[in-house]
């Protein structure tokens, strides 16, 4: 017998509630959301050649190290160092790049060429461009002929005979002589709103489907850096994409899993990209910046006080980039990207994962520089774990005492942690500065030889925590589960939410869980309990309750941790509820259970209507259940 109280809490669910966190780890961005095919299509990975083969060619070819761009019209340095020096003796010299663990084409599709040439002696009068499997087998040709000495950038256009996950990219040459070549790329016609070289559509499908409430990004440790020089630096990802500088990534490393020496960041997702998709996806942008600290798990490299201008710099040059009108200087960029009106930041982080003096000393500089000349933009701060690596609470002492508006913690733990922290924001002080859940997974146990894998365990578990989450909606503020994507051949992390390969993606069991939520946020908290308390796993039960004042719905969300059966009987306070609702459930006997590439919906929602007699709800929660209940009011 469970007491619902339909009196207002006052206790509004935040529009920012549920959100993702996007960084490029396990090939998220480059590999993945981004839709390039071409690996090192300019050449500046540090092994100049590394995605390229030559088969047919020992010395026929070799990289040359000096750009051909101009400056960067925004650093003033010049960024694309190299070009490749194709030199073609005989007739059957080839270039070939393998992708992103191969490259993914779909029979009938079709797929953009583009590249720069210059030739520069002999005559070199013709480039076949083919798509090949392995085998060599052509899936698909045209060519380009090259016309002058001077740099030309040349287009052209493949359809594909065959859905391939491994195809390559094949470029043949005739005539003889020697040609420049630099930024060869590839790109599917079809990606997300059909913008050219733009993001993989079916990837970004999955995010919209989340109805997310904001983006946090672009990380992460790679916000940090391994070093400070390998830092993410905003300013470096805007203009044009060829003079953007590729940077190695930070999970260009052995760590959980696979090693990925070939993860590089080619920022053709940088910052302008990131603001276009919010505003696709209705979202509030949440960037976090540097706050001149590198990567704990490393150096924990750290700038002197006396030069960390360029780092608040940064950050208010970010909020001019976003915000400020065409006559100032970010924003006169912004415009020229095609973007005049204003993004409307309203939120900047501040570091990720620091803490300790050190971070507290850097942070205090960024809060005074920022709030003085944008005071309406609300600064997100970061917490980080105790000595002992426990919870991500060290630094929110100091932080409250500095008002600090929103605190960022983090919790990679066992499904049993989030089971018995659903409790954890209920004693939160509601003085203090607000929550920001701004990563969280529940980790399974290791499977012998592999990685922590997502299942209906961890998803559960997740579940019933969020019931917390949602029912202290007054002190969290924001959530997002992390990481976001992996690819199945390329992954530094797990389990994640999104598992995609060069063809398809799907959502994981837990994916279903933060949909669930996301899209029944409701507006407004309402309370739940038994014997006057919140429902935090007395008979393996978690619940949470919301009303939506557009829907005119009660929206419950119930867990049922347990391997038996329950009935439970809901009674409002003073009140009769009466009429109709439904109640959906995602569900599974088996803990161990996931979604899957062939399976992509084992665990999916499943919806039946409930009555609803003597003015109380009646339902069956089945075993290791989570349920929304949803009732007209
Ligand atoms: O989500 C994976 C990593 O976990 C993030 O980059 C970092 O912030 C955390 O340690």
């Amino acid at each position: 017998q469970l007491d619902l109280d339909l009196s207002d809490t006052g206790i509004k669910i935040q529009p920012t509630m549920y959100g993702v966190f996007f960084e490029d780890i396990n090939f998220a961005a480059d590999g993945g959301l981004y839709a390039e095919m071409v690996k090192n299509r300019s050449f500046e990975f540090l092994l100049p050649k590394m995605g390229w083969k030559e088969p047919n060619s020992n010395t026929h070819s070799h990289n040359t190290d000096s750009g051909f761009l101009n400056p960067m019209q925004y650093s003033g340095e010049n960024t694309n160092h190299r070009f490749a020096r194709v030199t073609v003796k005989g007739s059957k010299y080839a270039l070939i790049n393998e992708g992103y663990r191969g490259m993914g084409i779909k029979k009938d599709a079709k797929y953009n060429l583009t590249l720069d040439a210059k030739k520069v002696s002999g005559d070199i009068s013709k480039i076949n461009i083919q798509l090949i499997d392995t085998l060599q087998n052509v899936l698909g040709e045209t060519y380009i002929i090259p016309e002058k000495n001077t740099w030309k950038n040349y287009e052209a256009q493949l359809t594909a005979s065959k859905t391939e996950a491994h195809a390559q990219l094949k470029l043949t040459f005739e005539g003889k002589g020697e040609i420049d070549l630099d930024m060869i790329s590839l790109f599917p016609e079809d990606t997300w709103k059909g913008r050219k070289k733009g993001l993989r559509k079916d990837l970004v499908q999955l995010l919209s489907d989340l109805n997310p409430g904001f983006l946090r990004f672009p990380g992460g440790c790679i916000v940090e850096g391994r070093t400070l020089e390998r830092r993410y630096q905003w300013k470096k990802t805007v203009g044009d994409i060829e003079d953007r500088e590729v940077l190695v990534n930070r999970w260009n490393t052995e760590f959980m899993h696979k090693f990925t020496p070939d993860y590089y960041q080619s920022f053709g997702i940088g910052f302008f990209e990131y603001f276009q998709l919010f505003e696709d996806l209705g979202a509030e942008p949440l960037p976090i910046l540097s706050c001149g600290i590198a990567c704990q798990f490393n150096t924990g490299e750290l700038v002197s006080m006396k030069d960390l201008d360029p780092y608040v710099q940064d950050a208010l040059d970010l909020i001019e980039f976003a915000n400020g009108d065409t006559s100032t200087k970010w924003g006169k960029l912004r415009t020229e990207m095609g973007h005049p009106k204003p993004f409307n930041l309203k939120y900047i982080g501040i570091g990720n994962e620091q803490w300790g003096e050190v971070y507290i000393e850097r942070y205090k500089v960024f809060h005074e520089a920022i709030k003085a000349k944008y005071p309406d933009i609300i600064i997100v701060s970061g917490s980080g774990p105790f000595p002992d690596g426990d919870q991500f609470e060290y630094g929110w002492e100091q932080l409250k005492q500095m008002n600090a508006e929103i605190v960022d913690e983090h919790y990679y733990k066992s499904p049993e942690w989030f089971l018995e922290n659903a409790g954890r924001y209920d004693s939160y002080d509601r003085k203090g500065p607000k929550v920001f859940a701004g990563e969280y997974a529940a980790h399974p146990k290791e499977v012998e030889d592999g990685p922590k894998e997502n299942n209906w365990q961890g998803a559960l578990a997740e579940a019933a925590f969020m019931t917390g989450l949602e029912r202290n909606a007054d002190v969290v503020t924001l959530t997002s589960y992390a990481p976001l994507m992996a690819h199945i051949d390329a992954f530094q992390w797990a389990p994640d939410l999104i598992w995609f390969n060069n063809l398809e993606a799907y959502g994981t069991v837990n994916y279903q869980v933060q949909k669930l939520f996301s899209t029944n946020a409701g507006t407004d908290v309402l309370s739940i309990t038994e014997n006057g308390k919140p429902l935090i796993g007395q008979h393996q039960i978690y619940a949470s309750v919301v009303k939506d004042v557009h829907s005119n719905e009660l929206i419950f969300k119930i867990v049922n941790s347990g391997t038996n059966h329950q009935n439970i009987i809901i009674s409002p306070k003073g009140n009769k509820l009466s009429g109709e609702g439904s109640i959906s459930t995602l569900q599974s006997d088996d803990l161990s259970t996931n979604n899957d590439f062939d399976n992509p919906e084992k665990i999916v929602l499943k919806t039946n209507q409930i009555k609803i007699s003597d003015g109380k709800i009646q339902i069956e929660l089945k075993p290791q259940s989570l349920n929304l209940v949803k009732i007209k009011i």
